[in-house]
């Protein structure tokens, strides 16, 4: 390919189209890679130089691009049908995606209602939770707690629930009103404890939430163990422990938004199942077809479902669709990621991966701008700052994460840092000998563009 043919090509994607989250004087100083085409960690540009895609082309990628079983999967479900509508007409990869995912969520979840995105997945368990307390007579339970610093998502229902500013500044007035509740910060714990330590005693807030509100709340969502847009914020199992045994005597819904952590990116398929942890609905996404086509799914028990049994006169059915909810395509490469995921052992084998991971905190950890290193299973993220010992944020103009960003795209990383946070998402494909580049490259980025 030649450099005038790339040029022209940049130059009408800048004319044409409108990218996501990118300011366009972003774009004028660092156009986006002109990706060709992806080999197991890798995106590979137009003119052969080679990134890793570090944070998984947005959280999706589980077993890299181009995936030799994942591309046939789809290739035989393709050379069937491609796509049909879900009303009225089942297939068999839904059928079984249902059952496979059935099988391995808590066993207090029994039915899977598909949909097409991570947005999607919390828009149908907000509205299933609303519609639920509304057919069983208690309309008044009509609002949702969400923790300061989760993110469910950009549609309006979703950005509801949002407690990220930067996101929902622009549309505050006209978001339904939720309330944020003050949630786990283990970063600056306000108890002085650590994880190891922690009995979470910042569950306080949302208990006494609970206690003066739950009879007029639906329910309330949470991002299991990390909250990823925030900056991979994470908190321990002990604080969702807490919350399943107050929303339980509450009679508020808990509804686990897995979109980002689930498909074993914290170690475990799930979080819900794990330390008994039994959801009332789990949201599920990206890495369901392992980043091959859009796919929702969210789950629901038995009792939920039977609140939306009715002739069709008393309108109790779950009135809510989208176009390529359950794609024939999309369910049948989720199929094959399931399957990959569950043999083999395949989840037990991170765990040198996951040591490997953490055996870089000393690397990161001795220098001035690192304010933490912190991991949950294949996720790890650097809390960069100005001053370690005080934690002094960067100044917001300084760029510093956006500046690092740049370093790893001269080294062949692709990173997309969250604010000053760089982390680590990786396919959970990733090699031993990857993982080593990946880390001290990132290191050399950080050293390049901070400084040592
Ligand atoms: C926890 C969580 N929920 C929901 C979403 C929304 O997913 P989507 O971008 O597919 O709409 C995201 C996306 O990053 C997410 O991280």
């Amino acid at each position: 390919m030649t450099d005038e043919s790339l040029k022209h090509d940049l130059a009408r994607d800048f004319y044409s189209v409108w990218h996501p989250c990118t300011p366009r004087r972003d774009q004028e100083t660092t156009p986006p890679l002109l990706i060709d085409r992806g080999e197991g960690v890798y995106l590979i540009d137009r003119e052969g130089r080679r990134y890793m895609d570090v944070i998984s082309s947005w959280w999706v990628n589980l077993f890299g691009h181009n995936h030799p079983r994942l591309n046939a999967a789809l290739t035989r479900q393709l050379e069937k049908v491609a796509h049909v509508m879900f009303a009225g007409i089942t297939h068999r990869p839904a059928i079984d995606l249902a059952e496979k995912l059935l099988s391995l969520a808590p066993p207090n979840l029994s039915r899977v209602y598909f949909s097409d995105n991570g947005s999607t997945s919390v828009e149908v368990a907000l509205k299933m939770s609303l519609q639920y307390w509304r057919q069983t007579g208690r309309a008044e339970k009509n609002g949702f707690f969400h923790l300061t610093g989760g993110y469910h998502g950009e549609t309006l229902g979703a950005l509801s629930v949002c407690g990220l500013e930067m996101f929902r500044a622009p549309f505050e007035g006209v978001l339904m009103e939720n309330r944020a509740v003050r949630g786990p910060d283990c970063y600056s714990c306000p108890f002085g404890l650590s994880p190891e330590s922690c009995q979470a005693e910042c569950f306080g807030p949302m208990e006494r939430a609970l206690e003066e509100e739950g009879g007029r709340t639906a329910g309330v969502i949470v991002e299991p163990l990390v909250q990823g847009a925030a900056g991979m914020k994470m908190y321990p199992p002990v604080y969702l422990k807490k919350l399943q045994e107050a929303a339980a005597h509450a009679e508020v819904h808990t509804i686990y938004d897995e979109v980002a952590v689930g498909f074993g990116r914290t170690g475990s398929l799930f979080v819900a199942g794990t330390h008994g942890l039994q959801p009332t609905f789990l949201c599920l996404s990206k890495g369901i077809t392992s980043g091959y086509l859009p796919l929702g799914a969210t789950l629901a028990g038995e009792s939920i479902f039977e609140a939306f049994d009715g002739d069709f006169a008393a309108r109790k059915f779950f009135i809510h669709s989208h176009s390529y909810a359950a794609n024939p395509l999309a369910t049948a490469v989720a199929c094959e990621t399931l399957a990959l995921l569950t043999e083999n052992d395949f989840l037990a084998r991170l765990q040198p991966k996951i040591d490997a991971i953490g055996g870089y905190r000393p690397l990161f950890e001795q220098f001035k701008w690192c304010g933490e290193f912190r991991q949950t299973g294949m996720i790890a993220a650097v809390e960069l700052v100005r001053d370690r010992t005080t934690r002094e944020p960067f100044d917001r103009a300084r760029r510093a994460g956006y500046a690092v960003y740049q370093e790893g795209l001269k080294r062949g990383l692709f990173m997309r840092p969250l604010g000053d946070v760089v982390y680590f998402l990786p396919p959970l494909v990733i090699s031993p000998g990857e993982i080593k580049t990946m880390m001290e490259t990132a290191r050399t980025c950080i050293a390049e563009a901070l400084g040592q």
